[in-house]
């Protein structure tokens, strides 16, 4: 394994090409099998060391970078902020600097602030995949949303997707955005003006201020947490005001003009923006999503590992 074909890192989808983006969704075709074996392993990143390094709460991400990992046969540790050395305030630098000298190769890290993937990445020589940064970007979840719509409908381009809530603090939604228009979707957001970022437009999206307006346009709704751990600051009235409003409910869906693909990237406030019978119903791919996942994340560990896309085919028979 010699090649990057994604470079050292990777740290979000707008700085990708359109055929490193679709390199990956290939590249992980032939590694959703391995997970549906007995022996869900296969050897080809067998020398390599992967440390997991979580600032902030995962349940999806983490397991799922840790089972692509070791499905690959790498080694993993895990490293989470309470119980290691950052409660005696270490830097992330030092804290990432001593990882390597215990000779690491990769380091998959997620972190409360925008931008510290791309600050770890200029200073330490070990590949780093971004987990999520802040209110940046979550690129394996868009990869992973991606190929869920791929599998789902045959194709992305100039299918319709409408990301819905709280777009303003939402670094899956600008993943998912950078991703779905570098493959030729038509985009759109929607949720209250409070939750959406100013400079959105430019993004080349088009914003719906009603559910309703979303739901007739759109072939697939994603559907975003509304992150009540951030909604101190009055960005809505109530979560019983946002449901009646903008929740995606049965009785929508039954208004559509067509039947629509259902995305939530977890974890879900049920009954906030999503009701239950929408989340668990015939149009959702959430858990879609979630397998999904393994196999987009393996692609990423194999292609960053220097793996060559041609052979991932040959490497899941090895
Ligand atoms: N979708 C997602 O990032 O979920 P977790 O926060 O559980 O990892």
């Amino acid at each position: 394994m010699t090649e990057r074909p994604l470079g050292k890192d990777l740290l979000g989808l707008e700085p990708l090409s359109k055929e490193q983006i679709q390199l990956i969704l290939d590249t992980a075709e032939p590694f959703k099998e391995v997970s549906e074996r007995v022996i869900k392993r296969v050897p080809t990143l067998r020398h390599k060391t992967i440390v997991n390094l979580f600032f902030e709460a995962s349940t999806r991400t983490r397991i799922s970078f840790e089972f692509a990992a070791r499905r690959l046969s790498a080694d993993t540790v895990n490293v989470a902020a309470s119980g290691s050395s950052v409660e005696k305030g270490e830097t992330l630098v030092d804290t990432a600097k001593n990882l390597e000298a215990m000779r690491i190769d990769m380091v998959v890290m997620r972190h409360p602030s925008s931008g510290a993937a791309q600050f770890l990445a200029d200073r330490i020589r070990s590949n780093v995949v971004n987990a999520g940064d802040g209110t940046h970007e979550h690129p394996t979840q868009g990869l992973l949303d991606l190929l869920t719509i791929r599998d789902r409908l045959g194709r992305i381009e100039g299918v319709r997707v409408c990301i819905c809530g709280d777009i303003l603090h939402s670094r899956v939604a600008r993943s998912n955005i950078w991703g779905l228009t570098k493959l030729g979707a038509q985009v759109a957001v929607c949720g209250p003006p409070s939750l959406m970022p100013r400079e959105v437009s430019s993004l080349g999206v088009t914003v719906f201020k009603r559910i309703e307006e979303a739901i007739e346009w759109a072939d697939v709704l994603n559907v975003l947490r509304i992150q009540l751990e951030r909604m101190q600051g009055g960005f809505i009235p109530s979560v019983r005001e946002y449901y009646r409003v903008f929740g995606v409910t049965v009785e929508r869906l039954e208004k559509a003009p067509r039947d629509l693909v259902i995305l939530h990237p977890g974890p879900m406030n049920r009954g906030v923006e999503i009701d239950s019978r929408v989340a668990d119903g015939s149009h959702s791919v959430i858990l879609d999503q979630v397998t999904n996942g393994i196999a987009v994340r393996m692609a990423v560990l194999y292609l960053l590992a220097g793996g060559r896309p041609e052979l991932a085919e040959a490497a899941k028979r090895e």
